[in-house]
């Protein structure tokens, strides 16, 4: 198998595990993050300043970052993913006032060059085999001067501290979430998405290997989290 068919290969893999994952992901959510996961989407559409602007919300999954957006005054939002039954329940959450929802792939964007001026996402980058590639897709859409935010679980420092996460990562969150949602195979996942996945170090680098200018990230709840953002020049 190539490399494109094991990328598309995966992706639906990852597309059918959402899917099944649509009841309970919101309340999931909250479980795994201490409830923290809300004031993450707050922090990551504060710094992409959004006021009045078009923003493109990849993997927007049950809606709750683009209705972020729309909250702190974005323009107009498109909520994007590659799951129709994620965006079905982020419609039925949020309606379509200011925010439209549109089924694809991250990795090969059906859009015009300079199309957004923000282009944002949340706990997905770590779910696009091609990350390179969708980055290149990211910056390729965005407007001259506009804004790359992305959100996402990272490997966690090399402390004490940072053990512990990696330990409750890969044991409790696995465990306890697979019991309460009756999926452990889609939560044995999430421990597994972040083995190849790059450090925040190397995701920074790939992000100016894209064009991307003022690239920073900030970690979050004591590193468990990355908030990376960049701009196109
Ligand atoms: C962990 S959820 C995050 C959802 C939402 N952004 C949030 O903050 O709760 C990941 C989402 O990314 C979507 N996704 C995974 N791979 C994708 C791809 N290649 N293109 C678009 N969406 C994708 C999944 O369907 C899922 O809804």
């Amino acid at each position: 198998m190539g490399h494109q068919d094991a990328a598309r290969e995966r992706t639906r893999t990852i597309e059918e595990m959402f899917s099944r994952l649509v009841p309970h992901y919101d309340r999931m959510n909250r479980l795994m993050t201490g409830g923290r996961d809300g004031r993450w989407r707050t922090l990551a559409v504060q710094v992409s300043q959004p006021d009045g602007s078009v923003v493109l919300d990849l993997g927007a999954g049950t809606g709750d970052l683009s209705a972020e957006f729309r909250r702190q005054g974005a323009g107009h939002v498109l909520g994007f993913d590659v799951s129709a039954s994620m965006l079905a329940r982020a419609e039925q959450k949020f309606g379509r006032d200011g925010i439209d929802w549109l089924q694809g792939d991250a990795q090969h964007l059906p859009f015009a060059d300079e199309s957004f001026d923000v282009v944002a996402s949340a706990f997905v980058m770590r779910n696009l085999p091609d990350l390179e590639g969708s980055f290149e897709e990211m910056a390729r859409v965005l407007k001259p001067g506009g804004r790359l935010v992305g959100l996402d679980i990272t490997h966690p420092p090399n402390t004490p501290w940072g053990r512990v996460l990696r330990f409750g990562f890969e044991q409790g969150v696995t465990r306890v979430a697979g019991l309460l949602s009756g999926d452990r195979s889609a939560y044995r996942y999430l421990p597994n998405s972040l083995s190849g996945y790059p450090t925040a170090d190397e995701l920074s680098a790939m992000l100016e290997s894209v064009g991307l200018i003022d690239v920073s990230y900030r970690r979050l709840s004591m590193g468990a989290v990355a908030l990376h953002v960049g701009r196109k020049s």
